[in-house]
């Protein structure tokens, strides 16, 4: 039996071409304890083996959270080393997430605090249901974000904003998170999970490998006009470009094969 076989907390689906993640404990706001946390990390594996997915949306169990951060319970329990660890732990699964070959969706269906947030800003986008509400509020407990959250929150909505979610830890609606560009876009509770299935699909009909390095383009910082410009000239050395570019002028739907 494969170890995401008995996975409690965590559903996935890698019915090819968008995988579904579901953080499953909404007795506690789908709240990230250590066993979610190694069994994310075993559903990230898990997608990495599968084939053919193109596109990864994860979202939160039942009405009212996408997940309302670590969990509290275990988080007062933790000394300076223990904690660092735990830390680090989380921080190499973000990256993980951020760093996957396909980009993965949050679908913020209600409260994103704290590791939930930080979760979301790992992946590629976010979209979030009208009634989600986001935030840091980690120096409410006296702690600091863990898992990338003053790296990923600062970089996306700049360190003016940042700062003012991170140093008051009020949460802000989705519809600031939409004007901030926290998430990109807003839609009713009831059409959350199908307009981010759309969009996956909408993202799985294009060209894999143009996909992958449009997304290092866009993250590449210092370096990323060179980087852009090389991985630029790689598209055009693959054949889902001479496929793609063909097709238009036949005016026809490309058959992109990854490669
Ligand atoms: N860790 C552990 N348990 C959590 C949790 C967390 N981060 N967030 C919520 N829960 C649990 C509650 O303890 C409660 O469990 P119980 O029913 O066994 O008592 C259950 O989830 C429901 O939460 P509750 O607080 O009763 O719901 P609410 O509607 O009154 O408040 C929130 C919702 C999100 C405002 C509130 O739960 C909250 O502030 N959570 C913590 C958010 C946070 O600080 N996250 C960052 C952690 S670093």
């Amino acid at each position: 039996m494969a170890p995401w076989d008995q996975m409690q907390l965590v559903q996935v689906d890698t019915t090819p071409p968008v995988a579904h993640v579901t953080l499953n404990r909404p007795d506690k706001l789908n709240a990230l304890n250590r066993t979610m946390m190694r069994e994310l990390t075993l559903a990230w594996g898990k997608i990495l083996q599968a084939k053919d997915v193109r596109a990864v949306v994860l979202t939160g169990a039942g009405e009212r959270a996408f997940a309302a951060g670590a969990d509290i319970a275990e988080l007062a329990e933790l000394d300076a080393a223990t904690a660092q660890a735990l830390s680090k732990n989380g921080n190499d699964l973000m990256s993980g997430i951020e760093r996957f070959a396909v980009p993965w969706i949050a679908a913020i269906n209600g409260f994103a605090l704290g590791g939930g947030l930080e979760l979301a800003l790992a992946c590629t986008l976010r979209i979030a249901s009208e009634n989600a509400r986001l935030g840091q509020p980690e120096v409410k407990l006296g702690l600091i974000p863990g898992y990338g959250g003053t790296q990923r929150l600062t970089r996306l909505i700049g360190p003016a904003r940042a700062q003012e979610m991170i140093l008051t830890g009020e949460p802000i609606t989705a519809q600031e998170a939409l004007r901030i560009g926290l998430v990109s876009r807003v839609v009713p509770r009831a059409e959350l999970l199908a307009a981010a299935d759309a969009l996956a699909a909408q993202i799985a009909a294009n060209a894999p490998l143009a996909v992958r390095w449009a997304r290092q383009a866009v993250a590449g910082g210092d370096a990323g006009p060179e980087l852009e410009s090389s991985l630029f000239g790689l598209c055009c050395a693959t054949a889902d470009m001479k496929e793609g570019t063909r097709a238009f002028i036949e005016k026809r739907v490309p058959a992109f094969q990854g490669k």
